[in-house]
């Protein structure tokens, strides 16, 4: 029976390893490394105490047991003040020392960055999405950041309803989105890839579909990127289905009044910036992978069957009229990294 609680923690302290897509033990930068590292320093700091107090427990119950024919009751000690502030004195140094690993990061972590290769994000909760806004190239977009590899990107987060917490594992720990209040992080990826985030503040009936990536590329890949959104598809090229589908979104109730896309009139603020739609992975913050016609249909057919609660309120559309609006949406695309690219074709991959 003493081995079921022992199976137990091992089963949860081994699941933090492995290649599993959304972990703090596979650190990709500078920031999730040293947080990394403060929590297994501390961990092992832990460790040797906790095997210090349990061999002094075993020792003290073998040692002092009670033995067969033993009948007096052994002396009784009460108080022992020298003792008492040894150990008191020993506490007190563990939790400094302790406190040591995370304090250290917390110094290098601290204060914002500085310098010609910082990009600035602006983060902001939504009930259930992420809105990416990027003030040095003026555009959004939404649920896939994109980061250049080895810059410091300076992060400012905050929330237009509810608390949230944005938390891509591999890259940093998380910091609380709240409404009203603007809180800081820098972060870094120094390896090119796409990595899973998760809304970690439970913020409603869809927290758990509150999902993002972040999209580490090659800094030249990163600047195609920004030009893609700075040169937008638009409408102007579009023929056949696709320009159908543009009539529909830009009819009189529909999506334009809740969605952007840059380059066309549609300019709503309610749902997410859909700029580039057709080059993302996922849908509704990654509620369906991957981003293709079917899930597209499944979704534009009923969002409220898919992500029950969220904003996406339409009248019923006709097949022909999905049809369109999925083609439409998949000409929106942007410049495709081959981190993207590797994305699209294996969505799930860690
Ligand atoms: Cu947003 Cu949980």
């Amino acid at each position: 029976m003493a081995l079921v609680p022992l199976a137990l923690a091992a089963a949860a302290l081994l699941g933090g390893c492995g290649t599993y897509p959304q972990s703090d033990f596979n650190a990709v930068g500078p920031v999730s490394q040293l947080q990394r590292s403060a929590l297994v320093e501390d961990m092992r700091f832990l460790g040797v105490i906790g095997i210090i107090v349990i061999g002094l427990v075993v020792y003290a119950a073998l040692r002092f047991r009670h033995r067969p024919g033993q009948e007096e009751t052994p002396a009784q000690i009460e108080g022992n003040p020298r003792l008492e502030i040894a150990w008191w004195v020993v506490i007190a140094l563990g939790l400094v020392f302790l406190v040591v690993p995370p304090l250290r990061d917390e110094f290098v972590l601290a204060g914002a960055p500085k310098g010609p290769g910082v990009v600035h994000v602006k983060v902001i909760g939504h009930q259930w999405w992420w809105e990416f806004q990027y003030p040095d190239y003026k555009f959004v977009t939404a649920n896939e950041m994109h980061i250049p590899v080895g810059a410091k990107v300076d992060l400012e987060v905050t929330s237009v309803d509810v608390i949230h917490s944005f938390w891509a594992p591999n890259i940093a720990g998380t910091l609380d989105a709240i409404p009203g209040r603007i809180n800081s992080e820098w972060i870094q990826a120094d390896k090119p890839g796409v990595y899973w985030g998760q809304c970690k503040e439970f913020c409603g009936l869809n927290h758990a579909n509150m999902r993002l990536r972040v999209v580490a590329e090659s800094p030249e890949d990163f600047q195609k990127w920004v030009e893609s959104h700075q040169h937008p598809v638009g409408v102007s090229q579009l023929t056949g289905e696709a320009l159908a589908g543009w009539q529909v979104f830009d009819g009189p109730g529909t999506c334009k009044n809740c969605h952007t896309i840059d380059g066309t009139d549609a300019k709503g603020v309610i749902g997410p910036n859909l700029t580039g739609i057709g080059s993302r992975v996922g849908i509704g913050a990654m509620t369906l992978v991957p981003n293709d016609t079917a899930n597209l249909v499944r979704w534009l057919h009923d969002p409220q069957s898919v992500k029950p609660g969220n904003d996406m309120i339409i009248p019923k559309l006709s097949d022909q009229q999905i049809r369109e609006l999925v083609a439409f949406l998949q000409s929106q695309k942007t410049y495709e990294s081959p981190q993207v690219k590797a994305a699209l074709e294996n969505p799930l991959a860690p």
